[in-house]
């Protein structure tokens, strides 16, 4: 059913200092759920955050502490520790922890494991703005990057100190979903089906004129690929756009946002469904047989009627609705509250919001700060490339359809 790339993986999480180590109880919550086994190896400063008997309640396994432990060493030493799993993953993962892993240090049981592993290791940096920007900070994370050490986040936000900006730990399905990435074959949505809306729509005045937006389907046609790359099956039905469809996508070319909602609901049932076309909001009432001539009677009158909402058509749909239905809001102020009312009025489940205002550079660029909202709160992913949001986008939309239903959602933030 969940078709998880971690089933049945191991992985050896090592759980540093830090406020977030709180959320890193879900992400071992989210692993589990997923069949994979966590090991959890718990630092001195780690152990000020969460307890030994929480990580080994969720984990269900020895939680290791301690470099000299004489009972660890017994059961499992330090070298066998650091390979026997399939990924070591360092969430969260403080400056002082990858200062020690960019130095080589092997001072404690953590880094010890991670100097002596052979597996890949991937990091969760959670820590005060500052520090994160700090020259020594981000020399480490270049130098572990060269060395092929993987990272995800940090997220942009308030943090516990009363500071804003970025260093908060990805939240968990996010760092599930880098997991998944990392453990390779991940073909999470395989046997899943996803319709993509994408570019603008066409609407006719007269068989040679129209009404149109400068939408480029660049966002779109990354989510479909990106979709398809985690192995859904990818219906995309799209405007006319200057860019190919990416491969192993179904493309339904469109022309009008009537032929888009026809397009849409033919292509159900899907599991899930992401609405990024720029829709025309309206169209011509009655769109000219016959070219339009100019004539001395004066300039033609062009009466325009509401277009459909294909999201909120979808959304609303009794019969067919996909699990999980996703649009898109582009705003130019007050942008959480607005994506948080459009969410309720489409009635979709997820809305991927952003600014643009022209001073973001974001609108025809080839990057975007998005912020995800869902009924449950927003998450503010930091300023990537648009492809690298349709991967992120794509992997949480696994997350999600790779969960066995009767869980919580992985999308309810631990508070
Ligand atoms: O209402 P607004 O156009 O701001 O909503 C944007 C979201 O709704 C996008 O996801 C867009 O693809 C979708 N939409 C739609 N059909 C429309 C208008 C918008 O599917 N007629």
């Amino acid at each position: 059913m969940t078709g998880s790339s971690v089933a049945g993986k191991r992985i050896l999480l090592i759980v540093a200092g830090g406020i977030a180590a709180y959320k890193t109880l879900e992400l071992i919550r989210l692993l589990r759920a997923q069949g994979c086994a966590v090991t959890c190896v718990l630092t001195p400063s780690g152990a000020q955050f969460v307890t030994p008997l929480s990580l080994q309640a969720l984990s269900e396994d020895k939680v290791y502490s301690d470099l000299f432990s004489l009972t660890d060493e017994s059961e499992m030493g330090h070298i066998q520790l650091s390979r026997s799993a399939d990924l070591l993953v360092v969430a969260p993962a403080s400056a002082d922890i990858l200062a020690r892993m960019a130095a080589g240090l092997a001072s404690d049981l953590a880094s010890t494991v991670l100097l002596a592993t052979d597996k890949p290791v991937l990091v969760a940096p959670a820590m005060n703005v500052r520090m994160w920007l700090h020259p020594a900070t981000q020399a480490n994370m270049a130098l572990l990057a060269q060395r092929g050490v993987s990272v995800v986040g940090p997220d942009e936000g308030a943090m516990a100190c009363n500071e804003y900006g970025r260093g908060r730990m990805a939240e968990p399905p996010a760092i599930l979903a880098a997991i998944q990435e990392q453990l390779g074959q991940a073909r999470p949505l395989a046997g899943r089906h996803a319709v993509v809306t994408s570019g603008p729509t066409y609407e006719p005045i007269d068989p040679v004129r129209y009404i149109a937006n400068r939408s480029s389907g660049r966002q779109g046609h990354a989510i479909a690929g990106g979709l398809a790359a985690l192995g859904a099956r990818v219906t995309l039905v799209s405007g006319p756009v200057s860019i190919p469809a990416p491969p192993g996508v179904d493309l339904v070319p469109i022309e009008t946002a009537e032929q888009m909602l026809r397009a849409c609901m033919q292509s159900l049932p899907a599991d899930v469904a992401v609405f990024a076309a720029a829709v025309a909001d309206w169209r011509v009432a009655h769109a000219a047989r016959g070219k339009l001539k100019k004539t001395d009677a004066g300039t033609p009158q062009l009466e325009l009627v509401q277009n459909p909402d294909i999201l909120a058509s979808v959304a609303a749909l009794k019969q067919n609705r996909p699990a999980l239905v996703i649009g898109f809001a582009a705003e130019t102020g007050d942008v959480l509250q607005n994506a948080a009312d459009k969410l309720a009025r489409k009635g979709c489940d997820w809305i991927v919001a952003n600014d643009v205002s022209p001073e973001t550079g974001i609108m025809g660029g080839e990057e975007n700060a998005v912020h995800l909202v869902t009924r449950d709160g927003a998450e503010t992913w930091p300023r990537m490339d648009k492809r690298a949001v349709a991967r992120r986008l794509a992997s949480r939309i696994a997350v999600v359809l790779g969960t066995p239903a009767t869980e919580t959602s992985p999308l309810r933030g631990p508070g």
